[in-house]
Protein backbone atom coordinates (compact mmCIF):
# COMPACT_ATOMS: atom_id res chain seq x y z
CA UNK A 1 0.00 0.00 0.00
CA UNK A 2 1.67 3.57 -1.35
CA UNK A 3 0.59 5.67 1.58
CA UNK A 4 2.02 9.32 2.13
CA UNK A 5 5.56 10.18 3.59
CA UNK A 6 3.80 12.36 6.08
CA UNK A 7 1.48 9.78 7.73
CA UNK A 8 5.35 7.55 8.03
CA UNK A 9 6.93 10.27 9.59
CA UNK A 10 4.15 10.74 12.35
CA UNK A 11 4.29 7.44 13.39
CA UNK A 12 8.51 7.35 13.59
CA UNK A 13 9.29 10.81 14.61
CA UNK A 14 11.16 10.51 18.07
CA UNK A 15 11.28 6.50 18.59
CA UNK A 16 12.89 5.16 15.41
CA UNK A 17 13.81 6.14 11.77
CA UNK A 18 12.45 5.09 7.95
CA UNK A 19 15.00 3.23 5.80
CA UNK A 20 14.86 5.42 2.46
CA UNK A 21 16.00 3.18 -0.46
CA UNK A 22 17.20 4.44 -3.78
CA UNK A 23 16.35 1.76 -6.41
CA UNK A 24 16.42 1.75 -10.62
CA UNK A 25 15.87 -2.11 -11.32
CA UNK A 26 13.35 -5.18 -11.21
CA UNK A 27 16.14 -7.30 -8.81
CA UNK A 28 16.28 -4.39 -6.51
CA UNK A 29 12.44 -3.97 -6.37
CA UNK A 30 12.27 -7.30 -5.41
CA UNK A 31 14.81 -8.19 -2.98
CA UNK A 32 13.43 -4.37 -1.39
CA UNK A 33 9.88 -5.80 -0.93
CA UNK A 34 10.96 -9.05 0.51
CA UNK A 35 13.51 -7.89 3.18
CA UNK A 36 10.94 -4.80 4.31
CA UNK A 37 8.41 -7.56 4.53
CA UNK A 38 11.07 -10.45 6.02
CA UNK A 39 11.61 -7.16 8.89
CA UNK A 40 8.33 -6.58 9.23
CA UNK A 41 9.29 -2.53 8.12
CA UNK A 42 7.27 0.10 7.00
CA UNK A 43 9.41 1.72 4.25
CA UNK A 44 10.73 4.62 1.48
CA UNK A 45 11.67 3.89 -2.21
CA UNK A 46 13.35 6.75 -3.41
CA UNK A 47 13.44 7.60 -7.30
CA UNK A 48 16.67 9.88 -8.14
CA UNK A 49 16.33 12.03 -11.29
CA UNK A 50 19.36 9.32 -12.84
CA UNK A 51 17.32 6.42 -12.11
CA UNK A 52 14.18 7.87 -13.80
CA UNK A 53 16.32 8.08 -17.33
CA UNK A 54 18.29 4.94 -16.57
CA UNK A 55 15.21 3.34 -18.47
CA UNK A 56 12.24 5.63 -18.69
CA UNK A 57 10.38 6.72 -15.79
CA UNK A 58 7.27 5.07 -16.95
CA UNK A 59 9.04 1.76 -16.21
CA UNK A 60 9.74 2.13 -12.46
CA UNK A 61 6.37 3.44 -11.90
CA UNK A 62 5.06 0.47 -13.70
CA UNK A 63 7.45 -1.51 -11.41
CA UNK A 64 6.63 -0.30 -8.56
CA UNK A 65 2.65 -0.46 -8.78
CA UNK A 66 3.18 -4.63 -9.69
CA UNK A 67 5.24 -4.70 -6.69
CA UNK A 68 2.29 -3.07 -4.58
CA UNK A 69 0.04 -6.14 -5.82
CA UNK A 70 2.70 -8.84 -5.60
CA UNK A 71 3.43 -7.78 -1.83
CA UNK A 72 -0.09 -6.27 -0.50
CA UNK A 73 0.97 -6.51 3.13
CA UNK A 74 3.83 -3.92 2.45
CA UNK A 75 3.02 -0.08 3.38
CA UNK A 76 5.60 2.18 1.78
CA UNK A 77 5.90 5.80 0.28
CA UNK A 78 7.30 6.67 -2.79
CA UNK A 79 9.84 9.48 -3.06
CA UNK A 80 11.45 11.59 -5.55
CA UNK A 81 15.06 12.02 -4.24
CA UNK A 82 17.40 14.99 -5.36
CA UNK A 83 14.65 16.86 -7.87
CA UNK A 84 15.52 20.24 -9.45
CA UNK A 85 12.23 22.40 -9.44
CA UNK A 86 10.92 20.89 -13.29
CA UNK A 87 11.34 17.54 -11.88
CA UNK A 88 9.73 18.41 -9.08
CA UNK A 89 6.37 19.76 -10.76
CA UNK A 90 7.04 16.28 -13.52
CA UNK A 91 6.65 14.10 -10.54
CA UNK A 92 3.58 15.55 -8.82
CA UNK A 93 1.90 15.96 -11.91
CA UNK A 94 2.59 12.34 -12.64
CA UNK A 95 0.14 11.61 -9.21
CA UNK A 96 2.45 8.35 -8.61
CA UNK A 97 4.65 10.20 -5.74
CA UNK A 98 3.70 11.00 -1.98
CA UNK A 99 6.58 13.22 -1.46
CA UNK A 100 9.71 14.66 -3.23
CA UNK A 101 12.79 16.47 -1.92
CA UNK A 102 13.49 19.68 -4.05
CA UNK A 103 17.22 20.26 -3.89
CA UNK A 104 18.44 23.75 -4.08
CA UNK A 105 20.54 23.62 -1.56
CA UNK A 106 23.53 24.63 -3.97
CA UNK A 107 21.38 28.23 -3.61
CA UNK A 108 22.18 31.17 -1.41
CA UNK A 109 19.94 30.88 1.30
CA UNK A 110 16.98 33.36 0.03
CA UNK A 111 16.91 31.65 -3.28
CA UNK A 112 17.01 28.01 -1.79
CA UNK A 113 13.70 29.65 0.20
CA UNK A 114 12.29 30.94 -2.98
CA UNK A 115 12.52 27.65 -4.93
CA UNK A 116 11.59 25.67 -1.99
CA UNK A 117 8.58 27.74 -1.64
CA UNK A 118 7.39 27.15 -5.10
CA UNK A 119 7.45 23.41 -5.13
CA UNK A 120 5.58 23.48 -1.82
CA UNK A 121 2.86 25.93 -3.07
CA UNK A 122 2.38 23.25 -6.19
CA UNK A 123 3.05 20.45 -4.16
CA UNK A 124 0.84 20.88 -1.42
CA UNK A 125 -2.25 21.95 -3.93
CA UNK A 126 -2.40 18.37 -4.93
CA UNK A 127 -1.74 16.88 -1.36
CA UNK A 128 1.92 15.99 -2.06
CA UNK A 129 4.47 17.24 0.62
CA UNK A 130 8.26 18.21 0.28
CA UNK A 131 11.62 17.40 1.56
CA UNK A 132 13.56 20.59 1.20
CA UNK A 133 17.81 20.48 2.09
CA UNK A 134 19.91 23.33 3.86
CA UNK A 135 23.41 23.54 4.07
CA UNK A 136 25.37 21.17 1.71
CA UNK A 137 26.58 17.60 2.02
CA UNK A 138 30.18 16.71 0.44
CA UNK A 139 30.77 13.53 -2.63
CA UNK A 140 28.85 12.72 -5.61
CA UNK A 141 25.18 12.10 -5.98
CA UNK A 142 24.25 11.52 -10.08
CA UNK A 143 24.63 14.96 -11.52
CA UNK A 144 25.66 16.67 -8.20
CA UNK A 145 29.37 17.15 -6.95
CA UNK A 146 30.61 18.74 -3.93
CA UNK A 147 34.27 18.98 -2.94
CA UNK A 148 34.85 18.41 1.10
CA UNK A 149 35.90 21.58 1.35
CA UNK A 150 32.36 23.36 -0.52
CA UNK A 151 30.63 20.88 2.19
CA UNK A 152 28.21 22.79 4.16
CA UNK A 153 26.82 22.25 7.93
CA UNK A 154 23.57 23.12 8.27
CA UNK A 155 23.00 26.06 10.71
CA UNK A 156 20.06 25.13 13.27
CA UNK A 157 18.67 29.05 14.09
CA UNK A 158 18.66 29.17 10.14
CA UNK A 159 16.98 26.20 9.78
CA UNK A 160 14.40 27.40 11.83
CA UNK A 161 14.08 30.51 9.83
CA UNK A 162 13.98 28.46 6.64
CA UNK A 163 11.12 26.05 7.31
CA UNK A 164 9.07 28.98 8.48
CA UNK A 165 9.36 30.55 5.39
CA UNK A 166 9.25 27.94 2.68
CA UNK A 167 6.79 25.94 4.25
CA UNK A 168 8.62 22.71 3.77
CA UNK A 169 7.24 19.47 4.99
CA UNK A 170 10.85 17.76 6.33
CA UNK A 171 14.31 19.15 5.69
CA UNK A 172 17.38 16.99 5.16
CA UNK A 173 20.29 18.19 7.24
CA UNK A 174 24.04 18.59 6.75
CA UNK A 175 25.47 16.85 9.96
CA UNK A 176 29.01 15.43 8.33
CA UNK A 177 27.71 12.71 6.37
CA UNK A 178 28.36 12.83 2.29
CA UNK A 179 27.05 10.71 -0.52
CA UNK A 180 29.07 8.30 -1.98
CA UNK A 181 31.23 5.30 -0.91
CA UNK A 182 33.96 7.72 0.13
CA UNK A 183 32.94 9.48 3.22
CA UNK A 184 35.45 10.30 5.81
CA UNK A 185 39.05 10.67 4.82
CA UNK A 186 39.81 10.15 8.48
CA UNK A 187 38.02 8.50 11.61
CA UNK A 188 34.08 9.18 10.87
CA UNK A 189 32.61 11.93 12.21
CA UNK A 190 28.67 12.21 12.81
CA UNK A 191 28.25 16.27 13.82
CA UNK A 192 24.85 14.85 16.31
CA UNK A 193 25.49 18.10 18.52
CA UNK A 194 24.45 19.99 15.76
CA UNK A 195 21.27 17.38 15.23
CA UNK A 196 20.41 18.28 18.96
CA UNK A 197 20.34 21.70 17.82
CA UNK A 198 18.41 22.13 15.26
CA UNK A 199 15.83 19.60 17.01
CA UNK A 200 15.74 22.12 19.85
CA UNK A 201 14.69 25.17 17.42
CA UNK A 202 12.09 22.86 15.50
CA UNK A 203 10.73 20.51 17.85
CA UNK A 204 8.71 17.61 16.40
CA UNK A 205 9.61 18.48 12.99
CA UNK A 206 10.62 15.71 10.48
CA UNK A 207 14.61 15.73 9.76
CA UNK A 208 16.28 13.74 7.16
CA UNK A 209 20.08 12.16 7.07
CA UNK A 210 21.44 11.89 3.59
CA UNK A 211 24.55 10.29 2.64
CA UNK A 212 24.09 7.08 5.40
CA UNK A 213 25.20 4.29 3.89
CA UNK A 214 27.50 2.08 5.90
CA UNK A 215 30.11 1.27 3.24
CA UNK A 216 30.50 -2.08 5.11
CA UNK A 217 34.48 -2.73 5.26
CA UNK A 218 33.84 -6.82 4.62
CA UNK A 219 31.82 -5.86 1.63
CA UNK A 220 34.42 -3.41 0.32
CA UNK A 221 37.37 -6.53 0.61
CA UNK A 222 34.89 -9.12 -1.08
CA UNK A 223 34.63 -6.87 -3.89
CA UNK A 224 38.57 -5.65 -4.12
CA UNK A 225 39.08 -9.41 -3.54
CA UNK A 226 37.13 -10.14 -6.56
CA UNK A 227 38.88 -7.95 -8.84
CA UNK A 228 36.90 -4.99 -7.71
CA UNK A 229 39.40 -1.23 -6.49
CA UNK A 230 38.12 0.80 -3.93
CA UNK A 231 40.30 2.03 -1.78
CA UNK A 232 39.46 4.04 1.02
CA UNK A 233 36.04 3.32 0.83
CA UNK A 234 34.60 4.23 4.14
CA UNK A 235 30.87 5.17 5.49
CA UNK A 236 28.99 5.84 8.54
CA UNK A 237 28.74 4.41 11.64
CA UNK A 238 25.19 2.58 11.41
CA UNK A 239 24.64 2.45 15.43
CA UNK A 240 24.66 6.13 14.94
CA UNK A 241 21.34 5.82 13.50
CA UNK A 242 19.17 5.35 16.94
CA UNK A 243 20.96 8.13 18.42
CA UNK A 244 19.93 10.21 15.15
CA UNK A 245 16.53 8.84 15.32
CA UNK A 246 15.91 10.06 18.87
CA UNK A 247 17.17 13.45 17.77
CA UNK A 248 14.13 13.81 15.24
CA UNK A 249 15.31 11.97 12.32
CA UNK A 250 12.40 10.14 10.88
CA UNK A 251 14.12 9.27 7.31
CA UNK A 252 17.89 7.61 6.17
CA UNK A 253 19.12 7.59 2.83
CA UNK A 254 20.94 4.91 1.91
CA UNK A 255 22.08 3.88 -1.74
CA UNK A 256 25.64 3.12 -2.24
CA UNK A 257 25.50 0.09 0.29
CA UNK A 258 22.64 -1.54 -2.29
CA UNK A 259 25.10 -1.03 -5.16
CA UNK A 260 27.38 -2.60 -3.28
CA UNK A 261 25.96 -5.70 -2.49
CA UNK A 262 24.92 -5.85 -6.39
CA UNK A 263 28.96 -4.87 -6.89
CA UNK A 264 29.97 -8.10 -4.62
CA UNK A 265 27.28 -10.19 -5.77
CA UNK A 266 27.94 -10.33 -9.27
CA UNK A 267 32.01 -10.25 -9.36
CA UNK A 268 32.13 -13.28 -7.09
CA UNK A 269 29.20 -14.94 -8.92
CA UNK A 270 30.97 -14.51 -12.24
CA UNK A 271 34.87 -15.28 -11.13
CA UNK A 272 33.53 -18.17 -9.63
CA UNK A 273 31.97 -18.94 -12.78
CA UNK A 274 33.59 -18.13 -15.77
CA UNK A 275 32.12 -20.21 -18.04
CA UNK A 276 28.61 -18.70 -17.15
CA UNK A 277 26.62 -16.28 -19.20
CA UNK A 278 23.40 -16.26 -17.88
CA UNK A 279 22.09 -13.25 -15.62
CA UNK A 280 19.62 -15.14 -13.72
CA UNK A 281 21.97 -17.29 -11.56
CA UNK A 282 23.30 -14.03 -10.38
CA UNK A 283 20.26 -12.12 -10.39
CA UNK A 284 19.10 -14.91 -8.38
CA UNK A 285 21.46 -14.59 -5.79
CA UNK A 286 21.36 -10.77 -5.67
CA UNK A 287 17.60 -10.69 -4.43
CA UNK A 288 18.03 -12.82 -1.68
CA UNK A 289 21.20 -10.80 -0.74
CA UNK A 290 19.25 -7.58 -1.28
CA UNK A 291 16.71 -8.33 1.46
CA UNK A 292 18.66 -9.56 3.66
CA UNK A 293 20.99 -6.37 3.43
CA UNK A 294 17.42 -4.36 3.88
CA UNK A 295 16.35 -6.37 6.98
CA UNK A 296 19.92 -6.06 8.98
CA UNK A 297 19.32 -2.03 8.13
CA UNK A 298 16.30 -1.50 9.54
CA UNK A 299 17.14 -3.54 12.12
CA UNK A 300 19.67 -0.66 12.89
CA UNK A 301 17.11 2.25 11.89
CA UNK A 302 14.54 0.62 14.43
CA UNK A 303 11.76 0.36 11.96
CA UNK A 304 12.46 -3.38 11.80
CA UNK A 305 8.93 -4.88 13.61
CA UNK A 306 7.00 -1.58 13.10
CA UNK A 307 4.75 -2.80 10.54
CA UNK A 308 1.27 -3.20 12.32
CA UNK A 309 1.97 -0.56 14.52
CA UNK A 310 1.84 1.61 11.24
CA UNK A 311 -1.14 -0.29 9.69
CA UNK A 312 -3.26 0.17 13.01
CA UNK A 313 -2.26 3.88 13.38
CA UNK A 314 -3.37 4.28 9.55
CA UNK A 315 -6.22 2.12 10.24
CA UNK A 316 -7.43 4.87 13.50
CA UNK A 317 -6.59 7.57 11.09
CA UNK A 318 -8.95 6.81 8.30
P1 LIG B 1 24.65 7.17 0.15
O1 LIG B 1 25.53 7.50 -1.01
O2 LIG B 1 25.40 7.27 1.44
O3 LIG B 1 23.97 5.87 0.01
O4 LIG B 1 23.52 8.29 0.23
C1 LIG B 1 22.39 8.22 -0.59
C2 LIG B 1 21.54 9.43 -0.50
O5 LIG B 1 21.66 10.26 0.38
C3 LIG B 1 20.50 9.59 -1.53
O6 LIG B 1 19.85 10.81 -1.46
Amino acid sequence: MIVTTKKLFKAAYGKYAIGAYNINNLEQAMGLFRGNLDSQAPFIIQISKGARSYTHKKMLEGLIRSAEEVFPEAIFAVHLDHGDEKTCYDAIDSGFYSSVMIDASHEDFDHNIATTRRVVDYAHARGIVVEAELGQLGGVEEHVSVSEADAKLTNPEQAREFVQRSGCDSLAVAIGTSHGAYKFSGTQALRLDVLAETQKKLPGFPLVMHGSSSVPQEEVERINKAGGAMKGAKGVDATQFKKAALLGVTKVNIDTDGRLVWTRVHREYFLEHPENFDLRPPGLVFMGEYAKFIAEKNDFLGSAGQLEVVRKALAEAD
